[in-house]
């Protein structure tokens, strides 16, 4: 096959932390933007809970989670704390969902070292969902007095993963 022929396709896999699913939706939305036939890239997405495909499978690594009293879920913490030199060899891209209104910048520097912040391609905070019939009742006291929220709430932001899914296909 002459080299010319030879095309190069960009893999990524994006690993999330989740509890009641909003992360894994996130996630989902994201690989939809970068899955495409035109730019030569594949993405898949996979649960952190679960036995992680090699890292050297992929160029391309984005980590998600959702947080909880401003920190991620403790799958994603381990995985961090594991993979954090694999992780700075590639192009690398940060998520995490939340119903906060502000303090995403704190959310990022509390959760991942400053070698990783300033490594990572992209950054998003895609905002989260709140839903008093998934949530327990201590969580939903916890919503109702740190966040002033009782009904369904829905804060994911469309617009902030497009962007980051372009960012990360760029
Ligand atoms: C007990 C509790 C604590 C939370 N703490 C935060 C927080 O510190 N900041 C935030 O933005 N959202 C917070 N949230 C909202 C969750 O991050 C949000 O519901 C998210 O969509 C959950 O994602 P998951 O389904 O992927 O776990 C909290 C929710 C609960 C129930």
């Amino acid at each position: 096959m002459p080299l010319g022929n030879i095309i190069f396709i960009m893999k990524t896999i994006i690993l999330y932390a989740t509890k009641y699913g909003t992360a894994e939706a996130a996630a989902r939305r994201i690989a939809d933007k970068i899955d495409d036939e035109k730019t030569n890239a594949a993405c898949v997405i996979h649960n952190l809970k679960q036995n992680i495909p090699s890292l050297a499978d992929f160029d391309c690594v984005i980590i998600g989670s959702s947080v909880y009293a401003g920190m991620i879920r403790k799958e994603a913490k381990t995985f961090l704390a594991q993979n954090a030199d694999s992780l700075l060899e590639k192009k690398l891209g940060l998520f995490l969902c939340g119903i906060a209104a502000e303090g995403e910048k704190k959310y990022f520097e509390d959760n991942f070292s400053v070698k990783l912040l300033q490594a990572a391609k992209a950054k998003c905070f895609a905002g989260g969902i709140f839903d008093p019939k998934k949530n327990n009742a201590a969580e939903r006291f916890i919503i109702k007095i740190a966040a002033k929220k009782t009904e369904y709430t829905d804060t994911i932001d469309e617009e902030k993963i497009n962007q980051f899914a372009q960012a990360m296909k760029s």
